[in-house]
């Protein structure tokens, strides 16, 4: 791909996919080998600035499972800072420390491939009670906001005022460099998975105070590089942190908020003085330049009317699992094995591909990413009560005849269940063809059930080449879901990065680019690894 040729910008993002297809015989390039000496910091610090260390939780919100995603039971809170830190820590701090011989290593809340984190957190805050108005780095290794700008009181007063109440923005960034250290050039997918993961967490944490995040889909990504400072900032070359997306959080009783923001606001950043030195992550960081190209031809430009999402006729399945939101959030891990006896119920299997379905005012869609892209191509291994095979869920009813004309003609395409998007396509044992479609990994046939993620992909991208990273950040979504909700049902999941792309059309049959499968995910009964030692998460802070 160079940046020359004649082809447009869709095409080119489009070759960028092709390119960094994993084939049975052909992984996308990569070092093929971990150079450890110089793998980049998982922590980023923003140094000569004063970090405002957060209170920890003294206890959880009440909420329980089903209030991650419904909202009526989640009274809105005042923003203060201890509700600021709680949200933080409950959607992008650490979750433990993990040991093994002389290796430690931290997870956190929200996942990452490869435990790699490419992904930054940014607060704008007009004020709030006990927190300064800045525009602030969060750490989590530290729990602490590092503070980068002071905002003047009149963007103090035009955001309060712009968005009709209190609230504040979360702004991520992708650090590409930590991701292809060790992927290479597929890591500009990873990143983007990342990002929707990220997004989903800080949506659920957010609903447990009684506050929303609306993404602010009309922000272009040099609005948010001008807010954020980058511009400003000396990065080590490469390890620049790319723009995002920015969401706007509020308690939920304000009305229909913009989804972006006069350009006064944003010119108001230009003035603004940052400070903080970005610490340098690694060595000698490596130049996967198709990565950059690929950040480029996907750039985000301001977009005006707001993305609605269809109406979901669906209503959100009732559990009786009655335990604490917090706790789920707190204990998801990815399982690294499966019991290869272990199963889920129908009602199970059912109640967790509910909640990845998206309705106009559950968490986390209804941060309103746009129109929803993504269905699940499904094999069933042990789903007591269901025959195994491949199944089909679809997400947006739209899809339903073109997915339908577009996958083989012998799918059987038949209803599981009267008010409920699934389909089977096919019975038998996909065990095998799930587990060497994920890169031969066992974790897709040894669990109880296993997915793709189909996008609609050509028109959209096509038609938008900056959906490219969106479709990415709806799989993340997704994702998250199904981690909280396995675990919310006593089963784990994992996100699989790693499949064989054009092996999984060929199960579905599709013959071209119209849909394309974007991230895969397993389910099942976790087999811990017995080696391993786990601390608590701040245990290495025990003094604050
Ligand atoms: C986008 C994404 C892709 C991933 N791909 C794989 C994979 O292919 N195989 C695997 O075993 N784990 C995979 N994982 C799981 C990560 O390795 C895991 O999230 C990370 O080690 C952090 O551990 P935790 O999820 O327990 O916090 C993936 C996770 C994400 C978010």
């Amino acid at each position: 791909m160079t940046e020359s040729d004649g082809a447009s910008t869709s095409q080119k993002i489009i070759r960028y996919h092709e390119e960094t297809k994993h084939h049975y015989d052909r992984y996308a390039r990569s070092a093929g080998h971990m150079d450890w000496d110089n793998q980049p910091n998982p922590f980023r610090f923003y140094e000569n600035t004063s970090a405002l260390g957060l209170p920890f939780l003294q206890n959880d919100p009440p909420a329980r499972f089903t209030d991650l995603f419904r909202r009526n039971h989640n009274p809105p809170r005042e923003l203060k800072l201890d509700d600021i830190a709680g949200f933080l820590e409950l959607s992008l701090g650490l979750s433990a420390w993990k040991a093994a011989g002389a290796s430690r290593w931290s997870l956190r809340i929200n996942p990452s491939s490869g435990n790699l984190h490419p992904t930054e957190a940014h607060l704008i805050v007009p004020g709030a009670n006990g927190l300064e108005g800045g525009v602030y780095h969060y750490n989590p290794l530290l729990h602490a906001l590092e503070q980068r700008a002071v905002v003047s009181e009149t963007v103090r007063e035009d955001l309060t005022t712009h968005f009709g109440g209190p609230g504040f923005m979360i702004g991520f960034s992708s650090i590409f460099w930590r991701e292809s250290w060790k992927y290479g050039e597929r890591a500009f997918r990873y990143c983007n998975h990342d990002v929707g993961h990220a997004l989903a967490a800080v949506s659920f944490a957010a609903n447990l105070f009684g506050w929303k995040v609306t993404y602010l889909s009309g922000l272009s990504d040099q609005d948010m590089q001008t807010m954020l400072g980058f511009d400003k900032i000396r990065f080590q070359a490469l390890e620049e942190e790319h723009p995002e997306l920015m969401g706007w959080v509020n308690p939920r009783t304000s009305p229909d908020i913009p989804r972006s923001l006069s350009p006064t606001i944003i010119s108001a950043f230009t003035q603004i003085a940052f400070k903080g030195d970005p610490n340098s992550l690694s060595r000698q960081p490596v130049n996967w330049e198709i990565i950059y190209q690929a950040a480029k031809l996907t750039r985000k430009t301001k977009t005006a009317a707001p993305p609605r999402q269809p109406a979901q006729s669906y209503e959100l399945r009732q559990d009786n699992i009655d335990r604490a939101a917090a706790e789920i959030i707190r204990q998801r891990r990815s399982a690294t094995a499966f019991d290869r006896k272990g199963s889920v119920t129908r009602e199970q299997f059912l109640s967790i591909l509910d909640k990845t379905l998206p309705r106009p005012d559950c968490a986390p869609f209804d941060a309103e990413l746009g129109e929803p892209l993504l269905h699940l191509l499904l094999f069933v291994h042990r789903v007591e009560g269901l025959s195994p095979g491949l199944y089909f869920l679809i997400r947006n009813p739209k899809a339903l005849d073109p997915v339908k004309r577009l996958t083989r003609s012998n799918f059987e395409w038949e209803s599981i269940e009267e008010n409920f998007p699934l389909f089977r396509l096919e019975t038998g044992d996909f065990r095998q063809q799930a587990m060497m479609v994920s890169c031969h990994q066992d974790i897709a046939g040894d669990s109880a059930f296993s997915l793709g993620m189909i996008a609609a992909f050509k028109d959209p991208v096509t038609s938008n080449p900056f959906v490219y990273r969106q479709l990415f950040w709806e799989s993340g979504m997704i994702g998250q879901v199904l981690y909280l909700a396995a675990e919310a049902h006593g089963v784990r999941g994992t996100g699989i990065g790693c499949f064989f792309d054009e092996a999984v059309h060929d199960i579905l049959g599709l013959k071209d680019n119209q849909y394309q499968s974007l991230y895969h995910f397993t389910i099942g009964k976790p087999i811990d690894d017995p080696r391993l030692t786990t601390h608590p998460p701040y245990y290495h802070l025990k003094d604050r």
